[in-house]
């Protein structure tokens, strides 16, 4: 269904910064890369095939092949093309890699053939949180930064530590006496702010804070837990329906860890009076017959957060209810386009747009329906027919004694006829109106 996001994306958890794949062979292909991470670009099968190719962003040629040679690529010194396979490798990420690239192919005769848009978006996760209470739960991105706060101002503590098994950060007279993780993190006595980077899955885990006072005596200790989670990257709607008309939809994400659902319809969230299985939090859902929009789902964790819309249309069932000339009872939900049963009802069709799935009592009742209410048509065009037929015998016979009272005078009454055709003309072609 999602054929032009043709995106693929994996993140490992590689010791300088995350890594991430992405097939930029579809037109359109969205990308992600981590900030400082790896990523790693699938832009043509195989680059031999091609005569001559050139990789540009919106102001400048990255890379320019021709002639099964790399002509010039702008970011040699961190990044690297494959021929065979048509991957290219850029490493340390940053913000400026982001944003849109085209690949546009020539033939030998300097002809385009063939240009592909491909968005690559550059994410650096940072989040903060304040571990001034004891039991703070923190959350860290993968290949992110943390800030946390572990107290107000350092220079009113004469000496702490903070240590998970062993101490990361140590102070004590106003002076930072050591930083196991020195290279990627940054303390600030000031607002006590303890910022990492480059955080690794080997970051999370339970820290503890030791307060001592000027004897040396331990005055508060404080428990944080850093959880790091990798960042929900990409997210594929995928629809398919089922045979009664239901479509099942499926919304996968790859590379987040813990990964939560919301589902959304045409911006409210999806009741379970659309929903044959799942819910508005389920990773798969089933929706029903005649459900249509509008819809979102939405992934995220801790650190992240990405959804993805998709506007869904039924898969053409239609909802039938009635009996057939054999008696049979029909309920059922059927391919509109091939449906050959009930043709003529339509309050069946209209009680599909409603929320709620018919019920056989609701089904057989609406149908019943249709035959009282067929019957009292009839019924009255009966009568009216009747009734006109009455109205113009007593008018015939009326006229015929008028007739007979008035033989002997010497006018002829022609109009008259004239005026009696006239009514039974109107009244043939209303009674056949009706
Ligand atoms: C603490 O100070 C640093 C450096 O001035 C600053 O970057 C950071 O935003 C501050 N944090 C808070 C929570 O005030
Ligand atoms: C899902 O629905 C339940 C019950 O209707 C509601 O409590 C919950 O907040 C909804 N979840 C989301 C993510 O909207
Ligand atoms: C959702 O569907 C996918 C396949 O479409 C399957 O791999 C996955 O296990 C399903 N998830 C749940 C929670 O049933
Ligand atoms: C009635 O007619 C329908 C459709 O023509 C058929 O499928 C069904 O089997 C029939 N029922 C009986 C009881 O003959």
């Amino acid at each position: 269904m999602e054929a032009a996001f043709g995106l693929w994306l994996v993140l490992l958890g590689v010791s300088h910064g995350v890594q991430t794949s992405c097939d930029g062979r579809q037109d359109g292909a969205q990308c992600y890369g981590a900030l400082g991470g790896t990523v790693v670009l699938q832009l043509t099968d195989d680059a031999s095939e091609i005569f001559k190719f050139q990789w540009s962003n919106k102001t400048t040629r990255i890379l320019s092949w021709r002639n099964t040679k790399m002509v010039s690529n702008l970011i040699e010194d961190r990044s690297s093309f494959t021929p065979s396979n048509g991957t290219f490798r850029i490493n340390d990420l940053s913000r400026t890699d982001g944003g849109d690239y085209t690949l546009t192919m020539f033939d030998s005769t300097g002809k385009i053939i063939e240009t592909r848009a491909l968005q690559l978006t550059i994410q650096g996760v940072e989040t903060s949180c304040d571990g001034r209470q004891d039991g703070a739960q923190c959350y860290g991105a993968l290949g992110g930064t943390v800030v946390l706060q572990l107290m107000d101002d350092a220079s009113e503590i004469f000496r702490f530590l903070w240590s998970n098994k062993k101490t990361i950060l140590s102070w004590r007279d106003n002076k930072i006496v050591s930083n196991q993780i020195g290279n990627r993190s940054s303390f600030t006595p000031s607002n006590g702010t303890f910022m990492i980077n480059d955080l690794s899955r080997t970051d999370g885990g339970d820290y503890t804070l030791i307060m001592f006072d000027s004897d040396g005596k331990p005055a508060e200790q404080r428990a944080l837990q850093l959880t790091i989670q990798a960042p929900v990257s990409s997210v594929l709607l995928d629809s398919e329906c089922l045979s009664q008309g239901e479509m099942r939809v499926s919304c996968s994400s790859e590379g987040g860890d813990s990964p939560q659902y919301s589902w959304t319809l045409d911006g409210q969230t999806l009741t379970d009076a659309q929903l044959l299985s799942g819910s508005n939090e389920s990773e798969n859902i089933t929706l029903r017959q005649d459900v249509s929009g509008q819809l979102v789902c939405s992934v995220r964790n801790h650190i992240s957060s990405v959804s993805k819309e998709e506007t869904i249309s039924t898969c053409g069932f239609i909802f039938i209810a009635c009996i057939l000339s054999n008696g049979t009872h029909v309920s059922q939900w059927v391919l509109e386009a091939s449906n050959t049963l009930c043709i003529k009802p339509t309050t069946a069709s209209t009680t599909t747009t409603e929320g709620k799935e018919p019920s056989l009592t609701v089904s057989n009742s609406s149908s019943t329906n249709v035959t009282d209410h067929s019957l009292l048509i009839c019924g009255l065009r009966a009568a009216v027919v009747i009734l006109i037929l009455i109205g113009i015998a007593v008018y015939f016979a009326w006229k015929k004694k008028k007739y007979k009272i008035a033989e002997g005078s010497a006018v002829p009454r022609k109009m008259d006829y004239r005026d009696d055709s006239a009514l039974m003309i109107e009244v043939r072609s209303s009674a056949s109106k009706l």
